[in-house]
């Protein structure tokens, strides 16, 4: 059976990420990343905001390419960074987000997943994630990220649209084991909070 995460299994899971502020969980939604830029217009959210969603009906990815999120196969989720010190560019912010993913997942699982520059995650030439990182500017500075992740996790064959079968695998696929999405879940978090935060220990470098 597959399990649908609520806010009582989340907020426990990522008590011991302090940079998690706030979180916000659906069932379905239209985008994560689409909720969290309008939670921004109407009043500021504090940096560590999460919006999750077991399901997204408008997923998106980069060019506005579609992005298909089933429910309970994936995680679908998106961040809300609020740099002061931190001095990135658009693709650095990208870079932070897909290089935490490929720790977390290569730290978990023990696979060396590829990152197809600038922003998704193969496996033997097909997509397992990728990240939509999002900026406001003010002044020509980067104000707001809004960083989008997506990682297909738990789908089987038949789960993925037959227009993108063979473009596109899960974790599960790859690994040949069905994978504990919630421990994912705070590993990909702890990796982005350490990346972001200490980012002595983990610099972001060119590819
Ligand atoms: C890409 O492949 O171009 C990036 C895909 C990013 C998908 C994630 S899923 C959570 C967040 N919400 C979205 O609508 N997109 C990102």
């Amino acid at each position: 059976m597959t399990e649908i995460f609520d806010e009582a299994i989340l907020l426990p899971a990522l008590s011991n990420c302090l940079f998690v502020k706030k979180l916000y969980v659906f069932r379905e939604i239209d985008s994560t990343n689409d909720f969290l830029k309008s939670l921004c217009l109407v009043h500021m959210p504090p940096e560590g905001t999460f919006v999750y969603a077991e399901k997204q009906t408008k997923g998106r990815g980069r060019f506005s390419r579609h992005w298909d999120s089933p429910e309970g196969k994936g995680l679908w989720f998106s961040c809300l960074f609020m740099p002061k010190t931190r001095i990135l560019n658009d693709l650095e912010w990208t870079q932070l987000g897909v290089k935490a993913c490929q720790k977390a997942i290569g730290d978990l699982y023990h696979i060396r997943l590829n990152i197809r520059w600038p922003n998704d995650l193969f496996y033997s030439e097909k997509k397992v994630g990728g990240v939509l990182t999002e900026t406001v500017r003010k002044k020509n500075a980067i104000r707001r990220v809004v960083m989008g992740i997506g990682i297909n996790v738990n789908q089987e064959e038949k789960d993925f649209d037959p227009s993108i079968r063979d473009h596109a695998i899960s974790l599960k696929i790859a690994l040949k084991q069905k994978i504990d999405r919630l421990r994912l879940l705070v590993q990909i978090v702890r990796q982005l909070e350490k990346d972001y935060l200490y980012p002595c220990e983990h610099p972001v470098k060119p590819f």
